[in-house]
């Protein structure tokens, strides 16, 4: 006797739920609550339309009845502005500054986002939505698009024929190509045209898979549930558009300056004695370091928020000691919390309620490293207040910066993650986790990065995170999880590291030398090298990995590495006057070669070089024994800073590459500010401050330096306008070449008193009509602070 399973849909096989999906189709009617306009159509679908800004619009498409989408913590809400509207009968129009939404009625309906000039920019040919509660929109595209962006993703730097998945994943290994999820997911697409640059960003904290292998046609986002929620942003190019959509997503705030130094990890430095001998070594080899990171042996049993009393003796001393020589410690900080009864951190998560749990009422449990855990869960206010006031802990014993890992969250099974149907409490908005997976590295971040602000009482924190979502750079700089010490994995670090830049992420390294298996010499002494040019340094390895340290590898090796650190050290003025304008503007500190070469097209091809800022170009060496490599100039011409040749731009050039240095060039005669190399980022003692200029101008268009100076580390800057920001603008006009400097602010009282202008081999050819000096063939201006200026140089 069979019971009615027998023709179960499923065992017919004839059941697929997509097929069982409506479309987007057939406007019903159309109104408007306040500045937002809503338009219904058949199925209960609601689109929602609003105007943000001038160029920033925000769409909703919510199927049934629903409550209104909310912004995600990812975004910062921006208010709806008023527009004006236009009916006929196929379509309407919405329209604010120089944004117009079309959406045109039919089966199914589409929704188009033009610009001023009534250009279509972006269109969303259709959406559907599937009985499973998920969805997919097909976004149109044309051949000539190219696509960027995606936030930290394997592969090239267009991301043209890639298909990925946005799922923040623990993956050890691999990551290549196939690689469709890693640890971080921003689901933000740059499209550039001929058109300009246009900007997709789809709030969506589930999993989302992009599809873009076909994107001469059209490009697929299939949305595995919760509401289509997405901004188009319009700009005319790269850095128009992600100034725009920093707006949304949030800008990095200004980090600790001994943060942009070099940091030492490894997994793990075991002991205190171990620590203090590294340390030694640094300064005793005059390798410049602001930071050690502690690796989860530091920890009772990986108990977080506890030391290991037989490893590390005397945390307090230990940290003490190691500021006074110039090093912030760095411990990692893990979300699970070991499942003990007698540890008063697992007693306080349960009796709190801060831990995550089913619907039903039972905690989740999972396996981490302390064996057994529970999971904070983050998306609740108290909770966060509770986990940022936890790290008193790490704050008490002067400790400023925290190493958050394993916040996907990471867990060991087979899903590698938290089970779908454990409840989010999202602030009165409980959610199961399968519908806010994304946002737990991002909570967690912004949990330790406001617990640490409220404790460090004015100085500035510093958090690294593993996972992150929209916006993680308002709390945390990112690093790229477990690489490989192959060169393929170092070659990946720079389009991976561009794109990141784009998507809003200024401040992100990859483990130099390579996290997993053992790094080679020359690997390392590349690596170090290109990495003195991201914006954030770490050198890391793996447990079973052989010691990558500077100086393993022999002297030669050591020198390299040496200098490679101490260059980046000496530019550390240019450097934070970057991270400056990526605080101020949300533009990336490394930047492809396209973003400043914007009509050109051959530069958006160029995926191994990158610009630090504007004005630096740097040109790492990816393969083994290579010691010339080809480098893509764009307009202008270039001063290699190490041999003072010039290349002249829009072409390729082979350029010299021996092992001693990374290529580098300097955009010529525009201003580099420099300085002498310190063993640790000081700014109270950094006592010389110079305006170097490589080479003359050969443009009229002032190239600008807005360099940027503060005590570099605390918020007095915020708080009290502490800072200094003074324009060098360096030209030519006929002849001449005129240099100024203007002080569009000044807050802050520097330990120099004058800042020295140099200007490289100019004695050669240039006299300039003020007081100066002359060091071999370079002419040396001394300026003392708070004086502006004007200098001409004419030929000779
Ligand atoms: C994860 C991290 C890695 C760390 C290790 C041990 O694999 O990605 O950086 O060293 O855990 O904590």
């Amino acid at each position: 006797m069979q019971s009615s399973e027998a023709i179960h849909p499923e065992r017919l096989g004839s059941y697929d739920q997509q097929s069982a999906g409506y479309w987007l189709e057939q406007m019903i009617s159309t109104h408007q609550e306040k500045h937002t306009l809503c338009v219904s159509f058949q199925h209960d679908i609601q689109v929602k339309v609003r105007h943000l800004t001038e160029s920033i619009v925000r769409l909703t498409v919510q199927a049934g009845s629903d409550t209104d989408s909310v912004p995600s913590p990812g975004i910062t809400p921006l208010a709806a502005q008023p527009f004006t509207i236009e009916e006929n009968q196929s379509s309407v129009v919405s329209r604010f500054g120089e944004l117009a939404v079309t959406i045109s009625n039919g089966s199914p309906a589409s929704l188009s986002i033009s610009d001023s000039q009534g250009v279509s920019r972006l269109r969303v040919d259709s959406i559907r939505f599937f009985a499973d509660g998920s969805s997919q929109l097909r976004l149109a595209s044309e051949a000539e698009a190219d696509y960027f962006g995606l936030g930290e993703k394997t592969g090239w730097l267009s991301k043209q024929g890639s298909k990925t998945v946005m799922w923040n994943s623990d993956v050890y290994a691999p990551h290549n190509l196939e690689t469709e999820a890693l640890y971080v997911s921003i689901p933000y697409l740059l499209k550039l045209d001929a058109k300009g640059a246009t900007g997709f960003l789809l709030d969506a904290p589930a999993k989302s898979e992009w599809n873009l292998q076909k994107s001469h046609q059209e490009i697929t986002i299939t949305l595995d549930t919760g509401a289509v929620d997405f901004y188009v942003i319009l700009g005319q190019d790269a850095k128009q558009v992600t100034e725009r959509y920093t707006e949304l997503s949030g800008r990095m705030p200004l980090p600790p300056a001994w943060s942009l130094g070099y940091h030492q990890s490894r997994y793990s430095y075991m002991s205190q004695q171990e620590v203090e001998q590294l340390a030694e070594e640094f300064r005793s080899r005059e390798i410049p370091c602001d930071a050690i990171h502690l690796d989860i042996h530091y920890m009772r049993g990986y108990r977080v928020f506890t030391f290991d009393a037989n490893r590390f003796p005397n945390p307090k001393k230990m940290v003490g000691n190691l500021l006074e020589q110039g090093f912030h410690i760095v411990p990692i900080v893990d979300p699970g919390v070991k499942r003990d009864v007698e540890y008063t951190v697992y007693q306080e998560g349960v009796s709190g309620n801060y831990f995550c749990r089913r619907l039903e009422g039972e905690l989740y449990f999972g396996e981490v490293w302390p064996g057994i855990s529970a999971f904070p869960d983050f998306t609740s206010s108290a909770t966060r207040s509770w986990w940022g006031e936890k790290h008193k802990f790490y704050t008490q014993l002067g400790i400023q910066g925290i190493w958050n890992d394993m916040n996907e969250p990471a867990v060991f099974n087979e899903s590698k993650t938290m089970e779908l149907d454990v409840m989010h409490q999202a602030e009165g908005r409980p959610q199961p986790h399968r519908a806010l997976h994304n946002l737990y590295g991002l909570q967690m971040s912004r949990a330790t990065y406001e617990g640490l602000r409220e404790q460090l009482q004015g100085e500035r924190p510093f958090v690294l995170t593993r996972s992150g979502y929209i916006g993680v750079q308002r709390y945390a700089a990112v690093w790229t999880g477990d690489n490989r010490s192959f060169w393929e994995h170092m070659e990946m670090a720079v389009p991976m590291l561009l794109n990141m830049g784009l998507s809003g992420i200024p401040f992100a390294g990859v483990d130099v030398g390579g996290f997993a298996y053992d790094t080679q010499p020359e690997l390392l002494a590349r690596w170090t090298q290109l990495g003195a040019f991201l914006p954030f340094f770490r050198n890391h390895s793996a447990i079973d990995a052989i010691r990558q340290e500077p100086w393993r590898f022999g002297e030669e090796i050591e020198a390299v590495c040496r200098a490679a650190i101490a260059r980046r050290y000496r530019l550390i003025p240019y450097l934070y006057s970057v991270f400056a304008e990526a605080a101020r503007k949300g533009w990336p500190v490394v930047r492809p070669i396209f973003m400043e070469a914007p009509g050109d097209s051959t530069a958006r091809t160029v995926a191994d070089e990158f610009f630090v800022g504007r004005h630096l170009l740097a040109a790492p060496v990816l393969r083994p024994q290579q010691r010339k490599r080809m480098v893509y100039f764009p307009e202008g011409e270039w001063v290699d800073v190490e041999s003072g040749l010039t290349y002249s731009g829009a072409q390729y050039h082979i350029v010299d590459a021996p092992l001693s240095h990374m290529p580098l060039f300097a955009r010529a005669g525009a201003p580099i500010a420099e300085t002498d190399v310190y063993s640790h980022l000081q700014f109270e003692h950094q006592d010389v401050l110079r305006i170097v200029f490589y080479g003359h101008p050969v443009g009229e268009t002032a190239e600008t330096l807005d360099l940027y100076e503060d005590d570099g580390h605390s918020f007095a800057y915020e708080q009290k306008n502490a800072y200094n920001l003074v324009r060098i603008q360096s030209k030519r006009r006929g002849n001449e070449w005129i240099v100024t400097l203007d002080l569009v602010h000044e807050g802050y009282s520097t330990p120099y008193t004058y800042r020295e202008l140099r200007f490289t081999g100019a004695a050669k050819c240039w006299q300039i009509d003020t007081d100066y000096r002359q060091d071999g063939d370079d002419i040396i201006v001394q300026l003392p602070v708070g004086q502006t200026s004007r200098l001409i140089l004419r030929p000779m």
